[in-house]
């Protein structure tokens, strides 16, 4: 699946925690260049995801070690996990992003999540948008350089304990225990390997629970959309007015919504220093039809027709987050990959 205008791709970073809504994130993503994302085709497991416009490579491909290497390497008797950043192939990564950047196909291990082994390598072309989500693109600085546009996806602990403990105590029969257990086992190398990242990000969606309402099922949810002025590429959404400071209760008539109903913000801020430009929106909406009338007072969403922005949630309505924050964000944020995509292919 190469592409006539592959010569020169534009790269992307995603960072996120596993479990936090990458796969979600990125078929939003795919969905807008049109063309389902099909899995890449060479007879065998794969991570990668390859459509004409878009190729995902998720970096779980250059772990160090297969499973049992990770967990019986002298080095650390007591176990590593995946996080660390001695358990990653900095090298091999940073090889890859520069050559697939050049327009240069690549061998690429792949990490096979189902056995736990390093399969053999698999050939990647390189496609007009090349994307590198996982733990850590931009924790090695020649990979984050190469990247024209990084995204991190801020989970916060709470909400990232809802989500898991919705799906294992729910589906997998786990208590809320281990499933603090697990969150925990992972936080101390989370903390220092991933999370740094967020300072680096050009854009942060970040999610906290809801200011309007308790809601354990994390389906109310006040989610931030961060994007730093020094993005050159895409420029700042934001609402009715640049720069001005603005909360907006939109008109029950016009959208419905689950009490106590949706309040969307506007303003500036600082993230980690840097001057940034943030949306925000808490609460949930009921009917995805009547996000026009958000979209209509949102400007710069990098949509090239009014209504673009609905369409792709009405088109991805079963995902989950489409009800809130997180998908209307998360789509803003495709656009903006696309306008970057846009503004800087040669
Ligand atoms: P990842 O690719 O990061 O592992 P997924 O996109 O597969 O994450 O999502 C993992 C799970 O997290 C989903 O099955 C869902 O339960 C939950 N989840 C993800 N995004 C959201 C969201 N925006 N709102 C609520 N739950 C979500
Ligand atoms: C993280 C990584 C995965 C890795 C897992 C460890 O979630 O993103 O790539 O597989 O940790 O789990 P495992 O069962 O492989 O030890």
């Amino acid at each position: 699946a190469v592409s006539m205008d592959a010569s020169n791709p534009v790269v992307i970073g995603l960072a996120a925690d596993s479990g936090c809504g990458k796969s979600t994130f990125m078929r939003r993503v795919t969905g807008i260049f049109g063309g389902e994302c099909k899995l890449n085709d060479i007879g065998r497991e794969t991570n990668t995801l390859v459509s004409d416009m878009t190729t995902v490579i998720c970096l779980d491909d250059y772990h160090k070690w297969d499973r049992t290497g990770r967990k019986s390497n002298p080095e650390w008797p007591d176990g590593i996990t995946a996080l660390h950043e001695a358990c990653q192939n900095w090298d091999k990564m940073a090889a890859d992003v520069t050559d697939l950047k050049a327009g240069k196909a690549v061998e690429k291990p792949i990490y096979n999540h189902i056995t736990g082994e390093l399969d053999p390598d698999e050939p990647v072309q390189p496609t007009p948008i090349v994307i590198f989500e996982g733990l850590h693109p931009m924790h090695d600085e020649r990979v984050n350089e190469a990247l024209d546009l990084t995204i991190y996806l801020d989970i916060t602990d709470d909400v990232k304990f809802a989500w898991k403990a919705q799906r294992d105590i729910a589906e997998r029969g786990a208590t809320p225990e281990e499933v603090q257990a697990a969150i925990d086992g992972r936080k101390p190398d989370f903390a220092a390997y991933v999370e740094p990242q967020k300072a680096k990000a050009d854009i942060i969606i970040q999610v906290l629970p809801s200011d309007l309402i308790e809601d354990p099922t994390g389906k109310f949810l006040k989610v931030k959309y961060i994007q730093k002025k020094s993005v050159t590429c895409a420029e700042t959404p934001y609402l009715f007015d640049e720069g001005s400071e603005l909360t907006w209760v939109p008109n029950g008539d016009k959208l419905t919504t689950s009490p106590p109903g949706v309040v969307i913000k506007s303003y500036d801020d600082e993230w980690f220093g840097a001057p940034v430009s943030v949306l925000e929106m808490d609460g949930k909406v009921d009917v995805l039809d009547e996000l026009v009338y958000v979209e209509s007072a949102i400007s710069a969403t990098g949509t090239k027709f009014y209504g673009e922005l609905t369409e792709q949630m009405i088109k991805m309505k079963d995902a989950p987050g489409s009800e809130n924050g997180t998908g209307l964000f998360q789509s803003i944020c495709a656009f903006k990959i696309r306008e970057a995509y846009e503004s800087l292919r040669k």
